[in-house]
């Protein structure tokens, strides 16, 4: 089925209760202890997607480092890169429980292909849609859902990634253009975007509040790259540096008021988050199917493995860190989807599924024995990939802060 009526059809077939939104939606989901029917057709539609597209070729991608172009243009045309965009700028229209739900079957077939799909939707779409004009709208997200281009986020810098707040990068309005100058670190898409949202200071006595964010054309004069960086998972995603030297753009690419940047970086991040704990459970769910499909076939003692209770006790934990992790992003997404806040349980999911899919892909190594740590089996793949889930879009560390500030501060008030 195509994607964008899929799409349609789930805008259209919302049972009563959860087109009426608020606590009866979540209510109603979790009284039926599994998704509404139109959902569980969505999580068919990308899971058989990317089992005949993005698994097979996961492996060759890591290898070669080497975007999926072909992938991600296919993914453009099932609306896949701007999910709850809607339809008058080309998106598809939906919730971000069809956004996890998307993200974490992607992710099952190929993390790097993941986790372009997440930054294109939530941190490059997102704070366009949500603080963009009309016209910064027309022009920035349109051509931005198709899969001919895709967006990237520069927040972090070399001397500042958790403390997000201290950027040097600065902007200086000179007549009718900002000058940017400075050097942003770890963009993921920063070789294959065609435009980012990037956050510099108009005035570093305020602190966080001097921070803007601007929209910047790439390639563009004044803008160069970095290496692209050898990393040790999600490897057909690039990550470099972007380098500001006088870069000149228009002094209408100011997204959102002066002083804004801050609130705009975080809000992005809370929903990255969704989509990054969304693609933890979608390499955690590959590797203990991995480990389950070998354990039921590996001979040990004169039967499969499976039917030993160390394996079993570990099948049995690993189900289990991917079931709760599961239950607290969906919950985080049907919080956004009812406009209701969610920056606790954003972080709650990110740090439950990032240490889930660590934990799960270790394990399944450790099922697996040797083939586990051969490059044969996808195993070591996972295990590579899940590690960079508690550290992007902010580090467990920081989860557990942004946790424990808002539980006190709801315990204070
Ligand atoms: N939504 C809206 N506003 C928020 C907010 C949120 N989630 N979080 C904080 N704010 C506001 C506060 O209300 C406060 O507003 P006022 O000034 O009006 O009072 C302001 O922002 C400052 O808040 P804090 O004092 O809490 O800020 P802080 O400096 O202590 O930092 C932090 C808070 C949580 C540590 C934050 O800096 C943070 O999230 N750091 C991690 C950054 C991060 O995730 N980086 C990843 C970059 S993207 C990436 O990984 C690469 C990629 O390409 C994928």
């Amino acid at each position: 089925m195509c994607f964008l009526s899929l799409a349609r059809a789930l805008q259209l077939c919302m049972t009563p209760a959860l087109a009426l939104g608020g606590p009866r939606r979540l209510h109603a989901v979790f009284q039926a202890a599994e998704l509404p029917e139109t959902h569980r057709m969505l999580r068919q539609t990308c899971r058989d997607f990317a089992e005949r597209e993005l698994a097979p070729a996961a492996a060759q991608l890591d290898k070669e480092h080497r975007f999926p172009a072909a992938q991600v243009k296919k993914m453009g045309g099932l609306g896949l890169l701007a999910m709850d965009v809607p339809e008058q700028y080309n998106g598809a229209g939906l919730d971000c429980l069809a956004y996890s739900i998307a993200m974490e079957e992607i992710s099952r077939g190929c993390a790097s292909t993941g986790v372009i799909m997440s930054v294109n939707n939530s941190l490059y779409l997102g704070p366009i849609l949500k603080f963009g004009s009309e016209e910064q709208k027309q022009k920035w997200i349109a051509p931005f859902t198709s899969g001919d281009k895709i967006g990237c986020f520069a927040l972090s810098e070399p001397g500042n990634g958790s403390d997000a707040g201290a950027a040097s990068t600065v902007a200086r309005l000179d007549g009718d253009e900002w000058v940017l100058n400075g050097t942003k670190a770890w963009i993921t898409n920063a070789w294959d975007a065609s435009a980012t949202v990037v956050f510099a200071t108009t005035d570093k006595s305020l602190k966080h509040k001097g921070i803007s964010a601007f929209l910047v054309p790439m390639p563009t004069a004044g803008l160069s790259l970095g290496k692209k960086e050898d990393k040790l998972g999600i490897r057909a995603s690039s990550t470099a540096n972007l380098i500001f030297e006088d870069c000149r753009i228009p002094k209408g690419n100011l997204l959102g008021q002066p002083g804004m940047g801050f609130k705009i970086a975080m809000q992005a991040l809370d929903a990255g988050r969704i989509g990054i704990a969304s693609q933890a459970l979608g390499i955690a769910q590959a590797a203990l199917d991995c480990a389950v499909d070998y354990a039921e076939k590996r001979m040990a003692f004169g039967s499969p493995i499976t039917k030993l209770q160390a394996v079993q006790f570990k099948l049995a934990d690993m189900a289990v860190a991917l079931e709760g992790a599961r239950l607290l992003t969906w919950r985080a997404a049907m919080l956004k989807d009812n406009g209701k806040p969610f920056t606790k349980e954003a972080a709650m999911a990110k740090l439950a599924a990032s240490e889930a899919a660590t934990a799960i892909s270790h394990q399944a190594i450790q099922i697996l024995g040797g083939m586990g740590y051969v490059t044969e089996m996808p195993a070591e793949r996972h295990y590579r990939d899940a590690r960079i889930t508690e550290i992007y879009e902010g580090t467990s560390e920081i989860q557990r802060l942004v946790i424990a500030g808002q539980l006190l501060k709801a315990y204070r008030s």
